[in-house]
């Protein structure tokens, strides 16, 4: 039997290389396994956490939705929506915060992240955030969850959660395991912190040209002569490459690094026609998917169609289960 394998991606800004390498790649290499059965979605309440402009997240969910499509995700394979089409999640998830105890949640690093750094609104929807993504989850009933490191806990915390369900109610739930992606720890942003939107570090791959050539030379790098010998491992724009090229595309460049005599301009450039020559077909299918306005939103509507079916079992099961629907 194919394993059901279950994503989200929060429409909160342009997605970039560390959330294409980090998160949609793998989902993409999964669908096209064909020994996976995905469903894959676009977690627009969850971005409510941090977007309180309506046009920005109709704007960002079609964004994060083109993006997805031209990087090859195929509608007709992955069941691929919105996840505020499914109002299934939303009732999920109060009833299993009724079994959540606060002290789980008071324990999630994003939340306790979000009030030391106070870089979020301390609503209570980012507190319960991991409620509503247990949901997501367990709705589905997925094995995997394939996600960034940064999301391990909050597979952590659905598997608690659903653990409590099924002791109060009886077996429901299963343990669905996340999937990290081994080849790829932190993408790098331009500044070498980790890539992150709310940095201004990110390199766009479906940004214009001019757009990607400036986020590229603007990579830091340190003050080593051209002439001088320099340390590959040190380089953000190496890490970058590493990502990218071959091995034997890697191995040339790492020697002329060694050798001297060649500046970081020109790996600079490099990386450019990479990242160009790596992205041209996603770029060229964006261009010709965006000339049908009206596409994204069928595709979205054909698949909230199918994920209803899914989640309207889960639910009628949990509502015989606690009482609601006896
Ligand atoms: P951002 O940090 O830009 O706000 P998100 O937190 O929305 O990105 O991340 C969306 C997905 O992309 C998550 O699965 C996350 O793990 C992954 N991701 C984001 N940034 C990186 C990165 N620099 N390296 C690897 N994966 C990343
Ligand atoms: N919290 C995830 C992120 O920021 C997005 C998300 C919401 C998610 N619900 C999910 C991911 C369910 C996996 C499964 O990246």
């Amino acid at each position: 039997m194919k394993k059901r394998v279950l994503s989200g991606i929060q429409p909160s800004g342009v997605i970039h290389l560390g959330n294409y390498l980090g998160a949609m790649k793998q989902h993409i290499e999964m669908q096209d396994s064909g020994t996976h059965e995905c469903y894959f979605f676009i977690a627009d309440l969850h971005a409510l956490t941090t977007v309180k402009d309506a046009k920005r997240l109709a704007e960002m969910t079609h964004d994060v939705a083109l993006t997805y499509l031209s990087l090859g995700l195929d509608p007709e394979k992955t069941t691929f929506f919105k996840q505020s089409d499914i109002a299934e999640h939303t009732e999920l998830a109060w009833i299993l915060s009724s079994v959540t105890p606060m002290g789980l949640l008071e324990r999630a690093h994003a939340w306790k992240d979000a009030v030391e750094k106070g870089t979020k609104e301390k609503t209570v929807a980012l507190f319960t955030y991991p409620v509503l993504m247990a949901a997501d989850i367990l709705i589905y009933k997925p094995d995997l969850v394939p996600v960034g490191k940064d999301q391990k806990q909050h597979i952590e915390i659905t598997r608690d959660i659903a653990t409590h369900f099924n002791s109060h109610f009886g077996e429901t739930f299963n343990q669905p395991q996340e999937l990290t992606p081994e080849s790829v720890a932190v993408v790098p942003g331009t500044d070498g912190q980790k890539m992150s939107k709310s940095y201004g570090n990110t390199i766009d791959i479906f940004a214009p040209e001019a757009t990607l050539k400036k986020q590229v030379m603007g990579i830091v790098t340190d003050s080593t002569p051209v002439e001088q010998p320099k340390d590959p491992s040190k380089c953000n724009v190496f890490a970058l490459y590493k990502l990218l090229a071959t091995p034997t595309e890697i191995a040339a460049l790492e020697a002329q690094y060694k050798k001297g005599g060649f500046g970081y301009g020109e790996a600079k450039k490099l990386l450019l026609a990479k990242l160009l020559e790596v992205f041209a077909p996603a770029r060229k299918k964006r261009v010709e998917l965006e000339a049908d306005r009206g596409y994204v939103e069928r595709v979205l509507q054909m698949g909230a169609d199918r994920a209803r079916i899914e989640a309207r079992k889960t639910l009628d099961e949990v509502r015989k289960k606690i009482g609601t629907r006896p």
